[in-house]
């Protein structure tokens, strides 16, 4: 009998064109490349013709340093241009509810003054409301903070999702976050039927924002200390209200489930992938979904679709077996069109994942993924699964139900219905601080311990195993969250990220040396360079210094006009920027975010990255305390006000304020002092490519000269630009002795 194969749930695309493209891009730049080594490193063995303006070997070797490090970052990026592939989903040809597997949304919230409750019951609900069989969909919500308010928002979320479920089933809304739904008026069916209950569930809504605010105002004098230090609460939530009309209803409702794992001042809690262990393990015994979707607390649930997407490749039978997880592009609601802190991050998400995915496959990016339970649960490099018992134990810890449920896949553990008790006790041991200890979650199974990019660090756990992860990017935002828009809380945020790279970058599990064994040459260097990325401040630095310096004094470093040399470095700097331009353009977006970019990537160059570095390397020596960054003090409406004009708020640290301030007073000193030279005492031709070079910082610091001269609040402060001037006076002072002189 003949039988036609099942159409595919999904396709992958490679743009043959692109390729091409990218191809022949990598072999003329690395030409040129090769030929810019060529003439740094034979100066070192030129005769000692010495001429006055000769640069001295100092000077020489650090920029040569510079350009080989850019060189070699240049090199390994070119694994994310190798094989870019693009992904479609068909989500009809899945097979019926009955045959699909179930899913567990675990979503992590750690503190309810900085994340609003009734925003993050707006994520719960739109996870909730997911477009997928109601009883094969588990939320769990993990509260850090142990907050009664989270839990009692819970409840009324809950409530409020036994209205708003079946209204959005009933009209097909999209929109399912219902804050996103009543601010953005949505088109689509306007009966008269529908009008009408979209109000009254509208007044549901403020209602149960109304009860939340009023709660969290009759209890505001909440105990703080108790964030730190408080047991375990595992509840299945069912609600504040039992209301008869609701009941009436009959719309069957996924599992809800307030989790608050102990916590104790003298216990190390890892952070999210503390919370994201525990999560797991209490979903393990309670619905044990063969799948799981991770959410930050902001990240709403834009579109219902993404979990039948997610299954296209997760069902597919080629891709299952192996695949890990199936990531989704994190997007962001409140991002300005002219974005000019890169606050949308569009480099990951627009271009590199892309890249990965005709590899091994993208990172997880801490959010919107959905990933096999069983491949967290792996250990490295195993055949077969352990059934010993002790074995077992080692590595997932002494509960006999855990392990249980571990086995028997896909079956929602009956003892919540019989035994609740029982199942309660179980999870609130699971949830314990104690539990970890002495067992391999965080080193070998879970989530990733040991730096703050768990997410990095997991996914490269992962790929070691052997796992592969997918990237699908639909054309409707599936997921949507709220970014930092303003630029303290940013270059704290980048600071962390870079700490916890470099972290990575510096242990044993680092990736040069780590993952070429594990997986194909390409990925590991797409893993190197994302672990090194801080090391762009080497290059940076000293581009935004020894020139200027040199130049200063007169003394050429750059091949001269009229040398073919200075056109090879002339097509390295061109072809540098237009390659970024087009991957710019081709992900969507216009010259306004080329440029933005461009200095966002100075900027942090300077500031963030040596600070990720300096950060990581004290934690690895033992010498950090604590955080030495700042936190975010100033008024948030203006910061925003700002950002929404596209004008740079400089209301931050000295410690970031001074580097980006010093190096642009640098380059306009060398600048003019250049022009003056040249004009003088004439030698342009020498000097022309030093003279360029201080322009295109000056051109991309132009933010910062005008953060100087403007009068309003978010300008530089007086005394910052003193203490800048006063830095780049000492480099320019110490730099001529050590570099000319
Ligand atoms: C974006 O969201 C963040 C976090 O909620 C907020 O601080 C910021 O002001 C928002 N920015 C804009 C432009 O709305």
């Amino acid at each position: 009998m003949e039988r036609h194969p099942r159409p595919p749930l999904n396709l992958c695309h490679v743009d043959p064109k692109s390729i091409f493209i990218n191809r022949a891009h990598m072999l003329v730049h690395g030409a040129a490349l090769l030929i810019l080594v060529h003439y740094r490193a034979s100066f070192f063995f030129a005769g000692e013709a010495s001429s006055p303006d000769r640069p001295t070997t100092l000077a020489w070797l650090i920029l040569f340093l510079g350009e080989l490090t850019l060189s070699i970052t240049w090199l390994l990026h070119q694994a994310f241009r190798w094989r870019p592939v693009s992904r479609t989903a068909f989500p009809e040809r899945l097979p019926g509810d009955g045959e699909l597997p179930s899913i567990d949304v675990l979503v992590c919230t750690a503190d309810p003054d900085k994340e609003p409750t009734v925003a993050v019951m707006n994520t719960v609900i739109s996870a909730m409301a997911l477009d997928y069989p109601p009883e094969k969909l588990h939320v769990y919500l993990s509260d850090d903070s142990g907050s009664p308010l989270t839990l009692y928002g819970m409840r009324e979320a809950y409530d409020f999702a036994r209205r708003w479920l079946p209204f959005c089933v009933r009209h097909g809304v999209k929109t399912r976050c219902p804050e996103a739904y009543f601010s953005e008026e949505e088109g689509g069916s306007t009966s008269e039927a529908y009008e009408s209950e979209k109000q009254e569930v509208k007044e549901k809504y403020k209602l149960f924002k109304a009860h939340i605010n009023g709660y969290r105002n009759r209890n505001h004098s909440e105990s703080r200390d108790r964030r730190q230090d408080h047991p375990s609460t595992i509840e299945v939530i069912h609600g504040n209200s039992s209301d008869e009309v609701v009941q009436a209803d009959q719309q069957q409702m996924p599992l809800l489930v307030y989790v608050s794992r102990e916590k104790m001042p003298s216990h190390p809690h890892n952070f999210k992938a503390g919370a994201l262990n525990v999560l797991l393990r209490v979903s393990g015994v309670m619905s044990n979904s063969p799948y799981i979707l991770v959410l930050d607390c902001d990240m709403r649930c834009n579109d219902p679709s993404s979990a039948r997407l997610a299954m296209c490749f997760h069902l597919d039978p080629k891709m299952s077996p192996s695949l890990s997880f199936v990531q989704f592009p994190q997007l962001f609601h409140n991002i300005s069109k002219n974005d000019i802190y890169d606050s949308r991050i569009r480099m990951p998400f627009g271009t590199l994942w892309y890249g990965m995915d005709g590899l091994q496959g993208p990172l997880l990016s801490g959010t919107g993924f959905y990933a096999k339970r069983e491949s967290l649960y792996s250990k490295p490099m195993q055949k077969g699964a352990t059934t010993n018992l002790i074995d077992l134990k080692a590595t997932f810890g002494h509960s006999n139900e855990f392990i249980k449920q571990r086995q028997r896949s896909d079956k929602l553990n009956k003892n919540i219905l019989d035994d609740p008790g029982a199942v309660c006790r179980e999870t609130k041991l699971l949830a314990s601080c104690h539990y970890e200890n002495g067992t391999k979650w965080g080193q070998e199974v879970g989530f990733m311990y040991g730096s703050v990019a768990e997410d990095f660090f997991t996914s490269l756990a992962l790929h070691c195993k052997g796992w592969k992860s997918a990237y699908y990017c639909p054309s409707r935002p599936q997921f949507l969250g709220a970014s930092t828009t303003n630029l303290n809380d940013l270059m704290v945020q980048v600071t962390r990220w870079n700490s916890g790279l470099a972290e990575v970058a510096l242990s044993r599990f680092s990736p040069p040396i780590y993952a070429p064994w594990r997986m194909s040459i390409l990925q590991s260097m797409c893993y190197t360079e994302i672990a090194f990325f801080p090391i762009y401040c080497l290059p940076v630095c000293c581009f935004a210094t020894v020139p200027q310096i040199c130049l200063f004094n007169g003394v050429p470093i750059f091949p001269k006009v009229s040398s073919s040399l200075f056109l090879v470095y002339c097509f390295v700097f061109l072809s540098s920027l237009s390659k970024h331009f087009y991957e710019v353009v081709q992900s969507g977006h216009s010259v306004r975010t080329f440029i933005n970019e461009q200095r966002i990537w100075m900027i942090h160059s300077v500031t963030t990255y040596l600070y990720g570095i300096i950060n990581a390397v004290l934690t690895r020596i033992g010498l950090r305390r604590g955080s030495f960054l700042p936190t975010s003090k100033a008024d948030d409406d203006e910061q925003t006000e700002m950002y929404k004009r596209g004008v740079f708020d400089f209301r931050t640290s000295i410690v970031f304020l001074a580097p980006m301030v010093a190096a642009v007073m640098l380059s306009m000193a060398s600048f003019v002092g250049g022009i003056a030279r040249v004009l003088v005492l004439g030698g342009w031709d020498k000097l022309f490519a030093q003279i360029a070079l201080s322009f295109f910082i000056l051109a991309m610091g132009y933010p910062v000269i005008e953060g100087m001269v403007r009068s309003d609040k978010g300008r530089i402060p007086l005394s910052a630009a003193i203490r800048s001037a006063l830095l780049s006076l000492a480099l320019l002072l110490l730099g001529s002795a050590l570099l000319v002189y």
